[in-house]
Parts: C-alpha cells; structure tokens; sequence
C-alpha cells in the first residue's frame, strides 16, 4: 500500500502535505516525496528511506506553491530509491499512484513510437507519459485524464496536478482508496480519513472506477463512463479513531474492500513486477530444492490458508505437505525428518496453540519459518524467517483480508519453491506471477457482486444448517465459508469435500437446507456438476459460485449463481474467497449480530 495526499491551498502546502504523509506512513515508507507548483513550474522534492529525510530535505530546500501532492511509498515496481519515488512528472503533469498498472509495459511501447521515454523503472511514470502526450495533442487536463484512464489496467488510485492550472487536482480511484477533503476555501485529497483529520472531517470516498476533478470552487465527480455522479459528503471522526472503518458500517466490510490494495501490497513485497518474477526478500536458512517434506501448522482460518497451499506446493513444486491444526499437530507429536521445513500461519501471531507447535517442530530440529501479519509477534520472534502478510491492522474478528494476503504470500512461496526445484521454467514463472499480479482487478470485479449476494444472505439468514462443496483447492475455500457463516451469523455450516457428499452428508439434504457449491470451471467441475444433480434430485436449494464458463454449463436446480471474473486456476481459490465472505457478512446483518465481534470469539486466542 501507498498512501496519497493533495492540498489546494490558500497557503504554502509543501508543511502539510509532509504532516499528511506522516500519518500515511503506516501504509508504506521506503521513499516519499512532494510536488508544488512554483510560479507555474512543477518542483519536486524526493527522497529514500524514511519520512524524515523528506523533511529534511525540504527544511534545506523549500517549496513554495499553495497547490500541490504528496506519496509515501511501498515499491511495488523498481527499487525504492529516490529516482523512483513519486511524485513522477513530466514539464506538464505530476502524478502520485497507489496500486499496480498492470499493463505498463504496453502503454511505455506504445509511447515510445512517440518518443516519449520513461526514465525510471516504474508502472506510474506511464501515466505521466500518456498524460503529457494528450496534453500535447491539444487536450485539456479533464479530457486527457478521462482518456488515459481508459487506457489503464489495474488497481488503482491516482491524484493529478498540472502545470498551468494552479487551482485544480484530478483524482481517479479503482481498486485503492481515495477520499476527497471539503475545506472553508481549500480542497484536499487522501487514501484515507486520518490523513486528511487535521485539515477537515468532511469528507467523500470515491467509489470503484470514479474520477473527480477537483477545484476550490467545488467538485465533479464521474463515473467510469464518464457520468457525472453524486458521492456521499460524511463526518469523519478519523481523529478520534486510529483506524477508521471509512464509509463502510462494520471495520470487517471495510477490510473485505481494501483487498484490491492488500492483496497488491502484499503481493509487492514478494513479487519483481517489472520482471515478472518471485524475488524473496528474505534469508532462507533453507534450500527449497532440499526438501522432502514441508509441514505447516495453524489455527482456524489461517488453517485453511494452509490447506490452499498443500494443494499448490505439491502440484506445481512436487513438494509433499504435511497440514493439521496445531491444537492437534502439538499433541500428536509426529516423527518429523531433521531437516524438514516447518511453516506456521498467524495473523496475530500471538496464538497458543500455533506458537506450541512451533515450539514443537523447533525442538525436532525443523526448519521453522511462519507467515505473520504482526512482524514484532512472538511467532515472528520464534521463527528463524517471517514472511509478512502486509494487510495492516485487520480489527474484524472474522478473518478477511488477513487470508487473501496469506493466500498471496503462499502463492509467491510456491512459485519460489517450484523454480527452485526445477518443477517450472521461466515461462511457467512469468504466467503465475502475471495471475496473481491480476488478482487485485479481479478482487475488485468480484465485490461486485455484493447487490446480489446481499439479496441471497437475505433468504440464507432464514436457514438452520448450510452445506458449503468444493472440490481440490477449493474445498478449504468451502470450508472457510462454513466457518465465516457460521462464526459471525451463529448459524451451523459445514464445509465439505463434493466428492464426499454421497457418503453420508447428502441424507441432511432436502428442501430447507442451502448448499453453496464452490466450483469454478477447472478439470473438476464435470465431477462437481454430478454432485449438484444430487443435491438437486433431493430438492437441495443450489447457490452456485462459479465464472462464465462454468455458469454456462449448469443444469436445473440451481437457486442462485455467483458469476466470478474468469481468473487462471492457480489464483481461482483467492478469488473465490470474496463471496463467500460477502455471503457471510450480510447474512450475519440480516441476523443483527455483532458483526465485528461475534460472540464467544476474541481476535487472538492467545490461551490453549
Ligand atoms: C477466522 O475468521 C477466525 N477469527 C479464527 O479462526 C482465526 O483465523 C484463528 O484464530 C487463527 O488466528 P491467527 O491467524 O491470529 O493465528
């Protein structure tokens, strides 16, 4: 994640736009910068490393302007050196970006032929480019925005400031936040509430696909085909609370929205964008091509992470994985062969029982490496490596965003391991990372859905007990909708393998029971098409969660069906976990329960 600041002022902005990325900083920090407008000229000040060699820079350097916009980073392409920290400009246009352009390389080679050639190595200077090249075939700053944003893939927030135009900032989100400040004479743009608190607390959340232009007279905002649209003016009390839940009614709502933003930020963090490679930031103390067995222990929904990647690990890297609970893994005590990798999966990284079987395997003279959302945590401590998840603070007991980036995470480490063993070639390599570099649209395309599943958790709230079916990789995806559903709505739910239905789980089938099926269109979908048959044969109401091509192939007895964005089979099981998510959350609304913090449950079971 990055964090973005503008500031149409009535004064020197340069101060307040570094006092706005001190509070953004929490999304990202190895370079930041600053752009003004200084007697019509764009001036930039850029520097690596921490906030404070910015304002260092600038206390011996100042900026003047009264208009201007600011980036703290968390590189996703390029290094984090001061070439490549943002804001990027051309004489004409400054731009800051938060998110992945996915489709960079194409927009450079396109510009190109014009002569228009970057100077850094990253995605954002592509919009710089493509601006200035409309700007100079005659366009005016709206209409060279609204065209450029045409041209862009990806998840996305931008804010824009143009030479010429000293009272005007274009601001386009898609995928990663943005909020628009409302000043007395001023106007202001932010990722989010707490960087904007000092300046003003009324505030407007662009919505997916939004771009607004933004003067002191006031604002225009349109959607993605270019309609003009109203968003909602709110109180922020951002000031009061470090973390916001933004314009979402519960903070879990809000932690399944930012997931365009974590999933990207994660994924940053293991991933070489530009070369479309897995490049690990971290000392092994092992050799992925030295393993025979990978063992991996976690809790709950982190478990399920964990089953998502045996099915990875041992197709594409041929590496057997051993997974199992930890409350029972540390009291089965297995026999583990010296030299074997143990991974555990936490978000808190503080629970018992995970940090027992750690223990455990530590003692057994495993290699012990976790994936962990909290860096200073006891399990990170204990670990001899710590992958991150970098999905910030996730306040939601029901674990959402925490999941898709362990989902990540573990993606990155199987392509990781599988190039190490030589069980894919570079080609291999680059299409894997190019879908789970695409994931975040496709995150955002899913939550889409939401109006439709909204009406179907309407009639699921009605239920007693819920079947979730999936098959291979999605079958702890179908469990992770049981335990959500029934963790936050307290309504039975059991997750089960399709193929397993026949052999007992069907009798419970009839016309009261809801069978939500997890099945887009890969190799298992035929097998998982005939278990809906009988399901349907028994009058078992189907709710289908499948894409296109599979839609197409379903029979009757289907209640309802969940169109997902077609996505490549390898990242399909992170994708699908958005509506079983959305499915949960409104059924636990229409219960009225305490979405947030559902009975019985706490955040981190730090105790047996
Ligand atoms: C998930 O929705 C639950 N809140 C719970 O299962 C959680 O995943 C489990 O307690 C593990 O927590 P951890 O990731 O912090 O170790």
């Amino acid at each position: 994640m990055c964090g973005i600041v503008g500031i149409i002022g009535v004064e020197p902005v340069a101060p307040r736009l570094v006092d706005a990325l001190r509070r953004l900083e929490y999304r990202g920090y190895d370079s930041a910068g600053v752009a003004t407008l200084e007697d019509d000229r764009i001036s930039r000040r850029r520097a690596e490393g921490k906030l404070g060699n910015l304002a260092q820079k600038l206390a011996f350097e100042p900026l003047a302007g009264n208009i201007g916009i600011g980036h703290t980073r968390w590189a996703t392409h390029g290094a984090p050196t001061e070439g490549n920290a943002h804001p990027h400009a051309t004489e004409r246009v400054a731009v800051v970006h938060n998110g992945i352009i996915e489709n960079f390389r194409e927009l450079l080679a396109d510009l190109a032929k014009d002569g228009y050639l970057p100077k850094t190595q990253t995605d954002t200077e592509s919009v710089a480019l493509w601006v200035t090249r409309e700007l100079d075939r005659g366009s005016d700053p709206e209409f060279a925005v609204s065209s450029t944003l045409k041209h862009l893939r990806g998840a996305f927030a931008l804010a824009l400031m143009f030479k010429g135009h000293d009272r005007l900032l274009i601001a386009a989100r898609k995928g990663a936040p943005l909020a628009i400040g409302y000043g007395t004479a001023e106007m202001y743009l932010g990722s989010d509430a707490m960087a904007l608190a000092p300046f003003t607390s009324r505030l407007a959340y662009l919505e997916d696909g939004d771009w607004a232009v933004i003067t002191p007279e006031g604002v225009t905002i349109r959607d993605g085909q270019d309609g003009i649209v109203q968003r909602e003016l709110m109180i922020s009390n951002a000031s009061a609370l470090m973390v916001d839940k933004g314009n979402h009614r519960h903070f879990m709502a809000k932690e399944i929205y930012e997931q365009p933003e974590t999933i990207s930020h994660t994924l940053s963090h293991y991933v070489d964008m530009g070369a479309e490679t897995v490049a690990l930031r971290e000392a092994l103390p092992f050799d992925f091509a030295d393993l025979r067995r990978l063992t991996i222990s976690a809790c709950g929904t982190a478990y399920l992470a964990g089953s998502v990647a045996k099915y990875w690990f041992e197709r594409y890297a041929r590496l057997p994985v051993d997974v199992d609970v930890a409350s029972e893994f540390r009291y089965r005590e297995p026999p583990l062969e010296s030299g074997g990798l143990a991974l555990f999966i936490s978000q808190s990284g503080e629970t018992a029982d995970t940090l027992a079987a750690l223990r455990y395997c530590a003692g057994q003279g495993q290699h012990v490496a976790s994936l962990i959302n909290v860096p200073e945590s006891t399990i990170a401590r204990e670990s001899q490596v710590a992958f991150p998840t970098l999905c910030g603070p996730e306040i939601g007991v029901a674990s959402t965003k925490a999941l898709t980036a362990q989902l990540t995470a573990l993606a990155s480490l199987v392509v990781a391991a599988a190039r190490a063993r030589n069980t894919i070639d570079e080609a291999q390599e680059r299409e894997l990372v190019r879908a789970l570099v695409e994931l975040p649209r496709a995150v955002s395309a899913a939550l889409g859905a939401e109006a439709q599943i909204e009406r179907i958790a309407k009639r699921l709230s009605k239920a007693k007990d819920v079947l979730y079916l999936g098959r291979g990789a999605m079958f702890p995806i179908a469990m992770e909708g049981a335990l959500k559903l029934k963790e936050i709505s307290y309504i039975h739910a059991e997750g089960y393998a399709a193929g397993e239905l026949k052999h007992g789980p069907i009798a419970l089938v009839d016309e009261t029971m809801p069978v939500i099926v997890v099945a887009p269109s890969d190799p298992l979908l035929e097998k998982t098409l005939s278990n809906m048959q009988e399901v349907a044969a028994r009058g078992g109401k189907i709710i289908l969660i499948t894409d296109e091509e599979g839609a197409a192939k379903v029979g009757a007895g289907v209640a309802e069906t969940i169109v997902l964005p077609t996505v490549p089979s390898f990242v399909a099981p992170i994708l699908a976990t958005i509506p079983v998510q959305l499915l949960a959350y409104h059924t636990a609304v229409f219960m009225g329960t305490d979405v947030d913090q559902p009975r019985n449950l706490a955040k981190s079971v730090t105790v047996e």
